[in-house]
This record gives C-alpha cells, sequence and structure tokens, in this order.
C-alpha cells in the first residue's frame, strides 16, 4: 500500500489517481471512502454532526482501510495524521508513506478560490485566510514530517510528483 498525505489542496488524490495507474494499482480517496460509508458528503457531515464526530468516524475508518487492500494507492484527508494517534497507525501500516509538500504560498493560492467548500476554512474572512492556512499548515507539519518521504513538489504537475 503507498499512502499519500498532504495539507488541504496538495494534490493527493490528483497524483494518487496519476500514481495508481501508473503502477496498474487500485485508488482509494480516503474522503469518498468515508462518504460512502457515511452516505453523506464531508461538509455535511461538519455541518450535520460536526467535527468531533467526523474525527472520530475519521480514526475508525482508517483503522478499517489500513487493514484492507493492500494493492492500493491511497490519498488520506488532510487532517487524517494530525488526529489521536492516526499518524502512528499510518506509519506502522506501510513503509511507504508520501508527504506531498508544497509551499505555503502556493497552498493559499490554490485554496482561496476553493474555500467555499471546505468546512475547515469556510468560515474564515478571505483576509485572514493566509495567517490561518500558515499557523495550521505549522501545527500540522509536526505529523506529516513523521512521512517516511518528504516530497518538495510545489512547482511540480502531478505526473512528475507521481513519477518522483
Ligand atoms: C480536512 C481535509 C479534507 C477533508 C476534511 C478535513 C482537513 O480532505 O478530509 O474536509 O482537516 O484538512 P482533503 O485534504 O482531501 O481536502
Amino acid at each position: 500500500m503507498i499512502v499519500l498525505i498532504g495539507y488541504m489542496g496538495s494534490g493527493k488524490s490528483t497524483v494518487g489517481k496519476v500514481l495508481a495507474n501508473q503502477l496498474k494499482k487500485d485508488f482509494i480517496d480516503f474522503d469518498q471512502y468515508i462518504e460512502a460509508k457515511e452516505q453523506l458528503s464531508i461538509p455535511e457531515i461538519f455541518k450535520q454532526k460536526g467535527e468531533v464526530y467526523f474525527r472520530k468516524k475519521e480514526s475508525h475508518y482508517l483503522g478499517e482501510l489500513l487493514k484492507g487492500n493492500s494493492n492500493a494507492v491511497v490519498s488520506l484527508g488532510g487532517g487524517t495524521p494530525c488526529f489521536g494517534d492516526n499518524m502512528q497507525t499510518i506509519i506502522e501500516a506501510t513503509p511507504n508513506v508520501f508527504y506531498l509538500k508544497l509551499s505555503v504560498d502556493k497552498l493559499i493560492e490554490r485554496l482561496q478560490p476553493e474555500k467555499s467548500y471546505r468546512p475547515l476554512i469556510k468560515d474564515i474572512a478571505d483576509e485572514d485566510l493566509s495567517d490561518f492556512i500558515r499557523k495550521h499548515l505549522f501545527e500540522r507539519n509536526f505529523y506529516y514530517l513523521q512521512a517516511h518521504h518528504i516530497l518538495n513538489v510545489t512547482e511540480q504537475s502531478a505526473e512528475q510528483c507521481a513519477g518522483e
């Protein structure tokens, strides 16, 4: 199993699809996996049940997913490694955990237009968004940097990133 982690907007799903195709493996998008299990979109889960409920389910389904299809490329949610002992679970499940690392400026540029449908940033005022992302990424890097492989992919296309 190959696991891709990284901040929202880092391209985990896009790169994961390209990589799975190249390696002739299955591709699993963990957000979609949760949505299918819960029969609700991620924004709806946040809205109707709240983040605490989402994080609880996320940890539960993570355990289930990592025990399953070992021939898959998996892209996790941006927050998945950052709660409870999820990161420990992830790095013990496979030696192939890759952090797709992008500069904070690139992430801000990508996330600005997608703000409204991302539950964690949708209520942040435009003028506060870059400060929020900077601080949030700094906190989350504590977890992301435990990945086995760190790829600096700020300037790369999905194909170049999958190649690396
Ligand atoms: C989240 C990232 C999202 C999704 C949820 C929470 C986060 O996944 O799981 O909105 O905490 O960073 P993507 O990184 O795939 O957008």
